[in-house]
Parts: structure tokens; sequence; C-alpha cells
């Protein structure tokens, strides 16, 4: 299935079938910066053959976030970066959306020309990413991986409950290493009682702009 679209307030893209936008009306990159790599300690964290998980791959975003820190880090070799995406968007809706995002350009082009002509796997010198269409429900639990850091980017649980049931962050502990971590910009209370049944040490972070909170966590 497709990603459903609406654009809004100059250019947000917002899902139809969830009513959720993508990415926060004020500050993306900031938020995904604050959020997914500062809640998982990155780029202090980072090692040879670092391996990031996401849950919901969107416009790809979180991705180009992550590999500008990599760059930024010096790394040697790869990032790999898994991530779940049930409604894929388009090449051209990719584009359109990141086209918000002026500071992503240049790292975001061949990503995004590999996305358009149909790869789910997306190599670069330093990046081996795959994005694993279907629901994750399904796909999560037959995943063979293991991640260092998890991207937990659902729409929120309000409107998008089955990324966030027990099940489900069962499966996330279940696919982290001991000592991997997990950031997500929601703190609603039953996804964090979920994450510590999951096997993770939950925090409850400040949150980007208007949010008071966000959450974190460690994997014993
Ligand atoms: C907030 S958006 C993700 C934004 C993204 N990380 C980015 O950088 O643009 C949430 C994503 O979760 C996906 N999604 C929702 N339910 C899903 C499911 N059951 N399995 C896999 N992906 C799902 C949606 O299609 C959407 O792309």
């Amino acid at each position: 299935m497709q990603a459903d679209l609406d654009w809004r307030d100059g250019g947000i893209p917002v899902s139809t079938r969830f009513d959720d936008p993508y990415f926060s009306l004020v500050g993306g990159l900031a938020e995904t910066r604050h959020v997914f790599l500062d809640g998982n300690d990155l780029p202090a964290r980072f090692v040879p053959g670092f391996h990031i998980a996401e849950l919901g791959f969107g416009t790809g975003l979180n991705l180009l976030a992550a590999l500008l820190a990599w760059r930024s880090a010096g790394m040697d070799g790869p990032l790999r970066f898994t991530s779940f995406e049930a409604y894929p968007m388009t090449g051209d809706e990719m584009a359109r959306a990141l086209s918000a995002f002026p500071e992503v350009a240049d790292v975001a082009a061949p990503i995004v020309e590999q996305w358009g002509s149909g790869a789910r796997h997306i190599t670069l010198p330093d990046l081996q990413a795959e994005i694993i269409t279907g629901d994750a429900q399904q796909t999560l639990p037959a995943w063979q991986g293991m991640a260092n850091a998890w991207f937990l980017d659902g729409f929120s649980p309000a409107k998008n409950p089955e990324l966030w049931n027990g099940a489900m962050m069962a499966a996330v502990g279940a696919h982290t290493h001991v000592g991997g971590t997990f950031a997500t910009y929601t703190a609603a209370g039953h996804v964090r009682r979920a994450l510590t049944e999951a096997g993770f040490t939950v925090e409850r972070r400040t949150g980007f702009g208007t949010k008071r909170h966000m959450t974190a966590g460690v994997r014993g």
C-alpha cells in the first residue's frame, strides 16, 4: 500500500490515513536531532558497524539526519540503518517533503534517486540501508537483525496504536543489543511501561519545543 498524503502549511506532508503529520510543524530536522540523535546519545556512541533501526521510514528525514551525524563524526565504514515502513511514499513525494530542508539536499539526492527507482536496499560508500516494507507487526518479529539504537517514530500512539503496543515494544526489545538504546518523542505512559516490560531502563527526558517530555532508554 502507498502513503496517502495531503500537503499543508506550505509543504508539510500529512497522512490522511492516520491524520498526523510526518514531522513537526516547527523545526523538523531540529526535532529529529533532539529526539532521535541526542535521545540515543549519538553521535557519541557511534562505532564502526553501528546499526540503527527505525519504526516508520516516512520521508527518510531521520535517516538523513543520522547519516549527516555519521559523516560529521568522521566514522570509517558504512552506517547500517534498517527501517520498517507499511505505506511507502513515492520518490517524488519524498523529494517534495525533503525540499523543506535545504541543509539535507546534498545528502538526500542519491538516496531519493535510489528510492525512486524502486530500491529498498540503499547503498552508498558510507551507508547500508534497508527499508523493509509491510506491516511492522509482522516484519519486525521476522527480522534477523539486532540494533544498537532505535528510532521509534510511528505516528502518535493515539492515532497509530498498533505501532506502540506491548507486542511491538517487546519485539523492539528482542531486537536490541544489551546496552543498546531507544528514543521516541512520545511520553505516553503505556508506551513507557511496555518498553520497561521489554527490558529497557526507561527515562523521561526534556521534549522538543512545546513538548514537555520525550522518552529514552537503555536495554539491560
Ligand atoms: C511519523 S511517520 C515517520 C517519519 C519518518 N521517520 C521520517 O523521518 O520522515 C510514521 C510512519 O510510520 C508508518 N507506519 C504506520 N503504521 C505502520 C505499521 N504498522 N508498520 C510499518 N510502518 C507503519 C507510516 O506509514 C509513516 O511513514
